[in-house]
Protein backbone atom coordinates (compact mmCIF):
# COMPACT_ATOMS: atom_id res chain seq x y z
CA UNK A 1 0.00 0.00 0.00
CA UNK A 2 3.23 2.13 0.93
CA UNK A 3 5.13 1.47 -2.13
CA UNK A 4 1.95 2.32 -4.22
CA UNK A 5 1.23 5.85 -3.26
CA UNK A 6 5.08 6.22 -3.61
CA UNK A 7 5.09 4.91 -7.28
CA UNK A 8 1.93 7.42 -7.96
CA UNK A 9 3.78 10.56 -6.19
CA UNK A 10 6.91 9.76 -8.07
CA UNK A 11 5.30 9.42 -11.88
CA UNK A 12 3.19 12.68 -10.82
CA UNK A 13 6.80 14.55 -9.87
CA UNK A 14 7.94 13.09 -13.40
CA UNK A 15 4.92 14.73 -15.13
CA UNK A 16 5.31 18.00 -13.45
CA UNK A 17 8.86 17.88 -14.56
CA UNK A 18 8.36 17.07 -18.39
CA UNK A 19 5.23 19.07 -18.32
CA UNK A 20 7.51 22.68 -17.39
CA UNK A 21 10.47 20.97 -19.25
CA UNK A 22 8.27 21.90 -22.46
CA UNK A 23 6.90 24.92 -21.46
CA UNK A 24 10.29 26.30 -20.64
CA UNK A 25 11.66 25.32 -24.43
CA UNK A 26 8.87 26.72 -25.91
CA UNK A 27 9.45 30.52 -24.23
CA UNK A 28 13.08 30.20 -25.75
CA UNK A 29 13.00 30.12 -29.78
CA UNK A 30 16.20 32.34 -29.66
CA UNK A 31 18.97 31.01 -27.98
CA UNK A 32 20.56 33.41 -25.81
CA UNK A 33 23.99 33.18 -26.51
CA UNK A 34 25.92 36.84 -26.99
CA UNK A 35 28.90 35.07 -28.52
CA UNK A 36 32.31 35.98 -27.62
CA UNK A 37 33.86 39.71 -28.56
CA UNK A 38 33.54 42.94 -28.45
CA UNK A 39 29.84 43.61 -29.41
CA UNK A 40 27.74 43.68 -26.20
CA UNK A 41 24.79 45.00 -26.73
CA UNK A 42 22.96 46.05 -29.68
CA UNK A 43 19.94 48.65 -29.53
CA UNK A 44 17.58 47.19 -32.44
CA UNK A 45 14.69 50.05 -33.45
CA UNK A 46 12.59 50.24 -36.88
CA UNK A 47 14.29 48.82 -39.96
CA UNK A 48 16.64 51.33 -41.03
CA UNK A 49 16.09 51.39 -44.95
CA UNK A 50 19.80 52.85 -45.79
CA UNK A 51 21.47 50.68 -43.70
CA UNK A 52 19.47 47.61 -45.48
CA UNK A 53 20.86 48.70 -48.52
CA UNK A 54 24.17 48.49 -47.46
CA UNK A 55 24.32 45.86 -46.38
CA UNK A 56 22.82 43.65 -48.86
CA UNK A 57 25.63 45.15 -51.28
CA UNK A 58 28.10 43.53 -48.78
CA UNK A 59 26.30 40.74 -48.43
CA UNK A 60 26.29 39.90 -51.83
CA UNK A 61 30.01 40.52 -52.16
CA UNK A 62 31.28 39.23 -49.16
CA UNK A 63 28.68 36.16 -47.99
CA UNK A 64 26.20 35.05 -51.04
CA UNK A 65 29.02 32.70 -52.46
CA UNK A 66 28.36 30.72 -48.74
CA UNK A 67 25.02 31.76 -47.88
CA UNK A 68 21.42 31.45 -49.11
CA UNK A 69 18.46 32.72 -47.62
CA UNK A 70 16.72 29.79 -47.91
CA UNK A 71 18.59 26.84 -48.88
CA UNK A 72 21.88 25.03 -47.77
CA UNK A 73 25.20 26.18 -49.58
CA UNK A 74 28.33 25.89 -48.27
CA UNK A 75 27.04 27.58 -44.71
CA UNK A 76 23.41 27.70 -43.59
CA UNK A 77 20.75 29.68 -44.95
CA UNK A 78 20.58 32.68 -43.09
CA UNK A 79 16.51 33.80 -43.94
CA UNK A 80 15.61 33.66 -40.47
CA UNK A 81 19.14 33.47 -38.67
CA UNK A 82 18.16 36.93 -36.69
CA UNK A 83 15.26 35.27 -35.24
CA UNK A 84 17.06 32.27 -33.90
CA UNK A 85 20.30 33.75 -32.66
CA UNK A 86 20.61 36.89 -31.03
CA UNK A 87 22.17 40.30 -32.85
CA UNK A 88 25.46 40.04 -30.31
CA UNK A 89 26.19 36.43 -31.63
CA UNK A 90 26.00 37.50 -35.10
CA UNK A 91 27.84 40.80 -35.06
CA UNK A 92 30.18 39.03 -33.10
CA UNK A 93 30.93 35.94 -35.32
CA UNK A 94 31.34 38.57 -37.84
CA UNK A 95 34.24 40.82 -36.20
CA UNK A 96 35.51 37.79 -33.99
CA UNK A 97 35.16 34.76 -36.43
CA UNK A 98 38.08 32.83 -35.56
CA UNK A 99 37.47 33.19 -31.75
CA UNK A 100 34.00 32.55 -32.14
CA UNK A 101 34.72 29.56 -34.13
CA UNK A 102 37.63 28.34 -31.02
CA UNK A 103 35.33 29.10 -28.10
CA UNK A 104 31.36 29.46 -29.04
CA UNK A 105 29.86 26.34 -27.86
CA UNK A 106 26.94 27.19 -30.89
CA UNK A 107 29.70 27.65 -33.87
CA UNK A 108 31.99 24.71 -32.47
CA UNK A 109 28.51 22.68 -33.16
CA UNK A 110 27.73 24.15 -36.27
CA UNK A 111 31.28 23.43 -37.55
CA UNK A 112 30.59 19.73 -36.60
CA UNK A 113 27.50 20.17 -39.07
CA UNK A 114 29.43 21.79 -41.69
CA UNK A 115 31.97 19.25 -42.17
CA UNK A 116 34.42 21.35 -40.54
CA UNK A 117 34.57 24.23 -43.11
CA UNK A 118 35.88 26.85 -41.33
CA UNK A 119 33.59 30.15 -42.07
CA UNK A 120 36.80 32.71 -43.31
CA UNK A 121 37.17 36.12 -41.15
CA UNK A 122 34.97 38.40 -43.75
CA UNK A 123 37.39 41.27 -42.72
CA UNK A 124 34.60 43.63 -41.70
CA UNK A 125 34.14 46.38 -39.26
CA UNK A 126 31.64 46.89 -36.58
CA UNK A 127 29.79 49.22 -38.36
CA UNK A 128 29.50 46.91 -41.62
CA UNK A 129 29.04 44.04 -39.44
CA UNK A 130 25.56 45.98 -38.49
CA UNK A 131 24.64 46.72 -42.06
CA UNK A 132 24.26 43.20 -42.77
CA UNK A 133 22.68 42.30 -39.66
CA UNK A 134 20.03 45.23 -40.62
CA UNK A 135 19.48 43.46 -44.31
CA UNK A 136 19.18 40.27 -42.25
CA UNK A 137 16.73 41.66 -39.96
CA UNK A 138 14.51 43.13 -43.13
CA UNK A 139 14.94 39.84 -44.88
CA UNK A 140 13.18 37.40 -42.17
CA UNK A 141 9.95 36.43 -42.13
C1 LIG B 1 33.68 30.45 -47.59
C2 LIG B 1 32.29 30.32 -47.16
C3 LIG B 1 31.66 31.36 -46.27
C4 LIG B 1 31.62 32.73 -46.43
C5 LIG B 1 32.24 33.57 -47.53
C6 LIG B 1 30.78 33.22 -45.34
N1 LIG B 1 30.35 32.19 -44.55
FE1 LIG B 1 29.12 32.29 -42.94
N2 LIG B 1 29.37 30.33 -42.56
C7 LIG B 1 30.05 29.45 -43.39
C8 LIG B 1 30.05 28.12 -42.79
C9 LIG B 1 30.68 26.87 -43.39
C10 LIG B 1 29.34 28.24 -41.57
C11 LIG B 1 29.05 27.15 -40.54
C12 LIG B 1 30.30 26.67 -39.87
C13 LIG B 1 31.08 27.78 -39.22
O1 LIG B 1 30.51 28.54 -38.42
O2 LIG B 1 32.26 27.97 -39.59
C14 LIG B 1 28.93 29.65 -41.46
C15 LIG B 1 28.21 30.19 -40.39
C16 LIG B 1 27.64 31.45 -40.38
C17 LIG B 1 26.72 31.96 -39.39
C18 LIG B 1 26.24 31.22 -38.14
C19 LIG B 1 24.91 30.57 -38.37
C20 LIG B 1 24.33 29.99 -37.10
O3 LIG B 1 23.37 29.20 -37.22
O4 LIG B 1 24.76 30.30 -36.00
C21 LIG B 1 26.38 33.23 -39.74
C22 LIG B 1 25.44 34.18 -39.01
C23 LIG B 1 27.11 33.52 -40.97
N3 LIG B 1 27.86 32.42 -41.33
C24 LIG B 1 27.05 34.73 -41.63
C25 LIG B 1 27.89 35.07 -42.69
C26 LIG B 1 27.95 36.40 -43.28
C27 LIG B 1 27.04 37.55 -42.88
C28 LIG B 1 28.94 36.36 -44.22
C29 LIG B 1 29.45 37.52 -45.06
C30 LIG B 1 30.02 38.64 -44.34
C31 LIG B 1 29.47 35.02 -44.26
N4 LIG B 1 28.82 34.26 -43.31
C32 LIG B 1 30.46 34.56 -45.14
C33 LIG B 1 30.67 29.75 -44.59
C34 LIG B 1 30.87 31.03 -45.07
Amino acid sequence: MIKSKWIILCMLAMIIMIGAGTIFQQSRPQNEDPGIGPVKNVALGAIDHKMVTDGKKLFTAKCLLCHDLDTKKTGPPLRNITKERKPEYIMNLLVNSVEMQKQDPYVKDLLKKYNNVIMPDPAINQAQARTILEYLRSVAK
